[in-house]
Parts: structure tokens; C-alpha cells; sequence
């Protein structure tokens, strides 16, 4: 089974297991089967590119529904691009068109439809996703895709039932629950290690900073603004990120 290798970890001889596309989704930059040599390994880095599926030694192919994308690759590669689109306008203070959250509504309510149709979603989605949701923009398309993996099953078992208005709160408000991160220095967002008293009160602040920002989205719902305010509040009312308006506990979270 193919490993996935954080780049600073890979070596020249390593043949990749799937095809690398640029963060914003829309270029290939490696295909499947390619063999690393130093140069690709360092243009990889170069490009924001934090992890790749290479093959062990000896291995040539995948099963089948290892790496089966629960996400088609056509979609999660738009999603990517629109949110990358998104997150550079707040970086940078420029407006938002109104043209991109429609893009983006439009992949997530295609999203939606994938999972909520595919009765193998939750089995193969929740196992190929909890390989590789640590890296940045995967991390906000795992985040989310593991939402509503969970909403789904949740409706199969009769737990909850959802109108699709509240699955699209759910998949929008888990796709940018961090984006409030965009007000951290990124030597604190990739410092290794515990974080010291100033550090960690800068950081419990990216739940509320993120309400802000996401206020401002005309796709944004109020639930799926509540989604990002609330996302550390845990039940037993422990957690963070209401310091304006308060700690949560239980079925008071929204
Ligand atoms: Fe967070």
C-alpha cells in the first residue's frame, strides 16, 4: 500500500502513487508513476507542495479503492481553486466577486450529491481520507468531506435528517472553519512544539477572527457562520474561540 510522504521526507528513486496538482488545483505538476530525482523533489517544495503518495519498494499498482477519491478529483480540484481564489482576496484585503462563492456553491452542492448517492461513502470515504488530512487545503476538503461523510450516515441510521440547505451550512462552514488563521504569522501556524502562553492566546482567537471574516461571504449562512465560530467549543463547555460572546456546552452549541 502506497505511503504518503511529507516532502522533506522525500528522497530521489521514490515513484509517485498518485499525480500531484499545484495547491490552487489548477496544474498538473507530476504525474502518477513519475520518479523523483532531486530536481523535481526540490521544484515539489518550491511550489507549496507538503506531502505526496509515493509506492513502497516493489510495489507497481494500487488496489482499487486505495486512493478512490470519495471526492471526485474534477471537483476537489475546483473547490480548491475557488477557496484558494478566496483565501488570497482576504489575505490581501481585495473584494470578493460574487461569481466565485456561486462556483463554489455549485462543486459543493455537486459534493454533496456524490456522498449523499454513494451507499460505499462512509466506509471508503472515512478510510482514504484519514490518510492524508493533515495538509493544508486537503485538510479544509477533509474536514469537510468528513462532515458531511458523517451528516450522511447520521440521516442512513435515522439520527438526524438534513434539508440540503443544512447540508450546504455544513459542507461550506467545515471548508473554511480555519480560515480565521489567516490572521496568524505563519511562524506560528508551523512552529513545532508547544506553543507559550502568548502564543496560545493569539491562537485561540482564529475561531472568532474567522467569523469575521466569513461574515462578510454573501454563501454564508448564519449556521454555517456558526459552524466556524463555534468549531473548539467542546460539550462539556471546555474549548475556545467565543471570547466575545462567551463559552458554549452541550445542545447550546449550535
Ligand atoms: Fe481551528
Amino acid at each position: 500500500m502506497p505511503l504518503i510522504v511529507t516532502s522533506d521526507h522525500l528522497k530521489p528513486g521514490m515513484r509517485l502513487a498518485k499525480s500531484v496538482w499545484a495547491c490552487e488545483g489548477q496544474q498538473l505538476l507530476l504525474s502518477k508513476g513519475v520518479i523523483l530525482n532531486n530536481q523535481l523533489i526540490t521544484r515539489l517544495v518550491r511550489r507549496g507542495i507538503e506531502a505526496c503518495f509515493v509506492y513502497l519498494p516493489g510495489e507497481n499498482a494500487v488496489e482499487d479503492d486505495f486512493l478512490c477519491p470519495v471526492v471526485p478529483e474534477h471537483l476537489e480540484r475546483q473547490v480548491r481553486a475557488d477557496v484558494a481564489h478566496i483565501v488570497e482576496c482576504v489575505a490581501q484585503n481585495r473584494s470578493l466577486r460574487n461569481s466565485l462563492f456561486q462556483n463554489l456553491q455549485e462543486s459543493v452542492s455537486s459534493i454533496i450529491s456524490v456522498i449523499f448517492e454513494d451507499t460505499t461513502a462512509f466506509h471508503y470515504g472515512l478510510k482514504n481520507i484519514s490518510k492524508h488530512d493533515e495538509y493544508t487545503y486537503e485538510h479544509m476538503i477533509g474536514v469537510m468531506t468528513v462532515s458531511l461523510l458523517i451528516a450522511k450516515e447520521g440521516e442512513d441510521t435515522g439520527l438526524f435528517s438534513f434539508s440540503f440547505q443544512d447540508k450546504i451550512n455544513l459542507g461550506l462552514g467545515a471548508l473554511f472553519h480555519d480560515i480565521g488563521k489567516l490572521m496568524l504569522p505563519s511562524s506560528l501556524l508551523n512552529k513545532k512544539g508547544p506553543l507559550n502562553e502568548k502564543e496560545w492566546e493569539l491562537m485561540s482567537k482564529h475561531p472568532y477572527d474567522g467569523f469575521k471574516i466569513v461574515r462578510q461571504f454573501p454563501c454564508m449562512n448564519p449556521m454555517a457562520r456558526a459552524i466556524v465560530l463555534n468549531h473548539h467549543q467542546y460539550w462539556n463547555g471546555e474549548g475556545y474561540g467565543r471570547e466575545a460572546a462567551g463559552g458554549l456546552a452541550g445542545e447550546t452549541i449550535p
